[in-house]
């Protein structure tokens, strides 16, 4: 099963769900890769801090699947946001993976203590017209952070890859990026292995359509028109993520799942607000 794809601002063609590869890495995480775009991924999510774009480069070119098919992603540290580190970065990025471009470059974190991260963007914008890029993404932006790039570089990101899960389900933060026009993807779309799988109302909706758990949480974001980036290392498990389109879920399953939401709900309590990664 492949999944189909929604068309971005830039006009990139996003498949609707995408293969999460932390942590994978090493020749585990090649062969997860090489696998999981055998069960009919087409976007594969890494991070130059994940230390796996190497693993993910070995495993495309395993899969033998045309790389013009592929939406391969990675991300920005905040280490690299000022410009000619960013540039580097990518150039680093795409020797550690073998590849002459990635499809979707994004900004891991905005860190606004730093200040940087309108400078990042000004260089992903840049290297997109070198062709290193086809796309320029963020991750972890708030609305504030968004309306920022808009006014000072006249330009808005495609994509904007947040913390989004049954327990926190984003509403605000989907509304801002709709009206943007900006795609939210979703990290951590299965909560991580947390309790959320185990929660009656997700475990009584999974049965009712003969579903595992984790496909009916997928199911809810893909109806929200969020992309989930669901990692797994094991093949059923993968082929299970995938496959979500041939099922939906009714009007009151979607607010049952989404009334599981809490305003503390986030795994690890990372607020982009306040929360830095370098
Ligand atoms: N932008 C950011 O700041 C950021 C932050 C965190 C993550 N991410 C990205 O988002 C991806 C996904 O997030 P995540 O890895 O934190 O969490 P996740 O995908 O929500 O959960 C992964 C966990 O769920 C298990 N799992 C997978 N499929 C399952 C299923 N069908 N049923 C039950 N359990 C299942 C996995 O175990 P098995 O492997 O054993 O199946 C793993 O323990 C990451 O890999 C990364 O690419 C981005």
């Amino acid at each position: 099963m492949t999944a189909p794809t929604y068309t971005l601002n830039d006009g990139l063609e996003l498949p609707a769900v995408g293969f999460g590869t932390y942590p994978l890495r090493g020749q585990a995480g090649a062969d997860a890769v090489r696998d999981a775009i055998a069960a009919g991924y087409r976007l594969v999510d890494s991070a130059y801090n994940y230390e796996n774009e190497g693993a993910v480069g070995a495993g495309v070119r395993a899969s033998g699947v045309a790389r013009d098919e592929l939406v391969l992603a990675s991300k920005l540290p905040g280490r690299y946001q000022r410009h000619d580190d960013a540039v580097t970065a990518v150039q680093e990025s795409l020797f550690r993976a073998g590849l002459d471009h990635w499809d979707l470059y994004l900004i891991h974190w905005p860190n606004p203590g730093q200040g940087h991260y309108v400078e990042a963007f000004a260089a992903l914008l840049e290297l997109r017209g070198r062709g290193l890029v086809r796309s320029v993404g963020v991750s972890n932006f708030l609305p504030e952070h968004l309306r920022t790039l808009q006014e000072q570089t006249g330009e808005l990101p495609s994509v904007n890859q947040v913390e989004l899960h049954p327990r926190f389900s984003q509403v605000d933060q989907r509304a801002a990026d709709a009206d943007l026009g900006v795609r939210t993807q979703a990290w951590s779309p299965l909560g991580r292995g947390s309790s959320v799988l185990e929660d009656p109302v997700v475990t009584r909706i999974a049965e009712s359509h003969g579903r595992a758990p984790g496909q009916v949480v997928l199911r809810w974001e893909v109806q929200l028109g969020v992309v989930p980036l669901p990692k797994s290392g094991d093949d059923e498990r993968r082929r299970q993520n995938l496959a979500l389109f041939d099922f939906a879920l009714s009007d009151d399953e979607m607010t049952a799942i989404g009334s599981l939401t809490r305003p503390d709900g986030r795994i690890a309590g990372q607020d982009p607000a306040t929360y830095e990664e370098m």
